[in-house]
């Protein structure tokens, strides 16, 4: 029984079971599907508004993974969506079905399911860096992560128009979510902590990086042939922006 709006859409779908170690985050587990999800969209009336802003960057992700369509939705409907009533019970809805379609078509991540980690391996390294502390919560690193791979894809790739990666970055702010490694209060991680960290969560092979990138809202796709050195020089900017 999800409580959060970021477990009622994200983590009560798809059957990753995987806890903590002394390692690292979700380390130990298995694949392993409930018989029966009930998602009680009532108990957000409670959620503090830091958490439930947290679980909306991963409502934003599935728009701009795979749904344009939805994420023009949001921008127009946010705030009836944050207000509670039907807005929300849809946007939750879309959210569920639009993960569980990629899980079905992908249960144990070899291919597509790596769609749904969209900002999730900047997102990561900065949580990490935070010390997966109430300093950065998970959906907050996952909206800067979204940020960034919006804007790696623009200006490092070429992939997409740079107003289309200001426009997302645009409605995340909008609605409070931090966008910048500049808006995570207290001091900034070292470049080199950050691409260490980046090397973690995605093994680096042969000086390459697996991102997901986006060729527009609503377009993701898995890049696995990115220059590790790319992600440096970007990373490089993004910090001097302090
Ligand atoms: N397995 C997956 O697929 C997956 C996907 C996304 C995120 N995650 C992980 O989930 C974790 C975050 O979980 P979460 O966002 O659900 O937060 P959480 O369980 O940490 O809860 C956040 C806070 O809200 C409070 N709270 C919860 N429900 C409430 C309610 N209805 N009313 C009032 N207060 C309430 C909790 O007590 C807590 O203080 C992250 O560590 C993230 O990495 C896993
Ligand atoms: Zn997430």
């Amino acid at each position: 029984m999800p409580t959060t709006l970021l477990a009622q859409v994200d983590s009560s779908v798809g059957g990753k079971t995987a806890i903590d170690s002394r390692h690292g985050k979700n380390l130990l587990g298995a694949f392993h599907q409930p018989i029966l999800v009930v998602a009680d969209t009532a108990l957000l009336d409670t959620l503090p508004v830091r958490e439930f802003r947290a679980g909306y960057a991963e409502l934003v992700k599935y728009g701009l993974l795979g749904d344009a369509g939805f994420f023009a939705w949001l921008e127009a409907n946010w705030r009836e969506i944050f207000e509670g009533g039907a807005a929300r019970d849809h946007a939750i809805a879309v959210s569920c079905r639009a993960k569980a379609a990629i899980v079905a078509r992908d249960e144990r991540e070899t291919g597509d399911r790596a769609l749904l980690n969209l900002g999730h391996t900047f997102g990561h390294a900065l949580e990490a860096a935070c010390g997966f502390s109430d300093r950065l919560l998970h959906g907050e690193a996952v909206a800067i992560g979204m940020a960034l791979a919006f804007e790696f894809s623009a200006t490092r790739q070429g992939l997409l128009p740079k107003a289309e990666a200001a426009r997302v970055v645009r409605h995340l702010a909008t609605v409070g979510l931090p966008t910048k490694i500049k808006d995570i209060l207290g001091t900034a991680p070292t470049l080199d902590r950050l691409m260490d960290l980046i090397g973690q969560d995605k093994k680096i092979r042969r000086g390459q990086l697996t991102f997901i990138l986006a060729r527009g809202i609503g377009s993701a796709f898995v890049e696995t042939g990115v220059d590790t050195a790319e992600v440096r020089g970007f990373l490089s900017e993004r910090l001097a922006e302090r």
